[in-house]
């Protein structure tokens, strides 16, 4: 193969890739075979949204993108090197807990800038007007003194997200981020999230159990297959871009509740067993269904 070749176009290394990728856990296989890889586009991070069964590996597998876990067999790479370990080039956010509670909003945003600023070239002024920004950027600016525990639960989660990005990680990763707050604050933090991903563009693996968040935040919806996890249908484009489009707004359009009843049939079908997973990569679903 040429390599560097002037007219050659540039060929990228895939951001995050799995390669027939198992994880077991003694006898047990939680993730079986699976493989799927995320483009590195210049200036735009995909945001993929997983669902599936309960138990069907969708944690494990942000643990191996996280580096917390490590294949059985087979490989997960981040910019085509093998994960080993975390890193500050992938951020993690969870359900619950994921601030220290001994430390306050602005404390806890700092926290990894601390320990990463030398590599970053920020030093402790650059660290604090970064910090700054993003306790801005997720409306914390008033509750920056405070401790998690003294904020609400939309608002710690708006804690977890500034800390994270903050770093301006490559990847983002999600483990049900919302599913513990009431319907108007989820519906709220959805609408921030995809204002943020929209500005700053890391690749997000986002695991919800809600079809209309899949839908609404996803440009890929990857539905899981039941235990062991394999990915079953991954939707392209299920709906027009949400940027600037309200929750509540774009789940009135005719297309969001196509999308809604495709997703939801497709989750139905896994649920019953009904669905092969996808071996070929790059198999994708239309909204209409048809395979392509
Ligand atoms: N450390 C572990 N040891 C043993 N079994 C595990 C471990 N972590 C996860 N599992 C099992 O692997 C399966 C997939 O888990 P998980 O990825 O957490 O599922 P999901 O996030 O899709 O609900 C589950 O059946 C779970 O009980
Ligand atoms: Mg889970």
């Amino acid at each position: 193969m040429t390599q560097n070749a002037p007219s050659a176009p540039v060929a990228r290394v895939p951001v995050v890739e799995a390669r027939h990728a198992t994880v077991r856990f003694g006898a047990f296989t939680a993730l079986n075979d699976i493989s799927f890889a995320i483009e590195d586009k210049a200036d735009h991070g995909e945001f993929v949204t997983i669902i599936g069964p309960s138990g069907c590996g969708k944690s494990t597998l942000l643990s191996l993108i996280a580096g917390f876990l490590r294949p059985t067999s087979g490989e997960v790479l981040v910019k085509g090197l093998p994960v080993t370990g975390p890193g500050s080039d992938r951020g993690m956010i969870f359900q619950q807990y994921s601030s220290f509670p001994h430390l306050t909003v602005v404390e806890n945003v700092m926290f990894g800038l601390k320990i990463h600023g030398r590599k970053l070239g920020l030093d402790a002024a650059a660290q604090k007007a970064r910090a700054g920004e993003w306790i801005e950027e997720v409306g914390l600016a008033v509750h920056k003194d405070k401790y998690p525990h003294q904020l609400s639960g939309g608002q710690q989660q708006r804690v977890a997200i500034a800390r994270s990005l903050v770093m301006e990680p490559q990847i983002l990763l999600m483990d049900e981020p919302f599913s513990a707050l009431d319907e108007p604050t989820r519906l709220e933090m959805q609408e921030l999230l995809i204002q943020l991903w929209s500005r700053t563009h890391p690749a997000i693996f986002c695991v919800t159990h809600s079809v209309s968040e899949a839908v609404y935040l996803g440009e890929r919806v990857w539905i899981f297959t039941q235990v062991p996890g394999q990915i079953a249908y991954d939707i392209r484009d299920p709906i027009p871009p949400t940027v600037g489009v309200p929750p509540l707004v774009a789940q009135e359009r005719k297309q969001f509740k196509e999308a809604v009843y495709l997703v939801t049939e497709a989750f139905r079908r896994v649920s019953d067993g009904q669905i092969d997973p996808l071996r070929s990569q790059g198999a994708v679903v239309g909204t209409r269904g048809e395979t392509q």
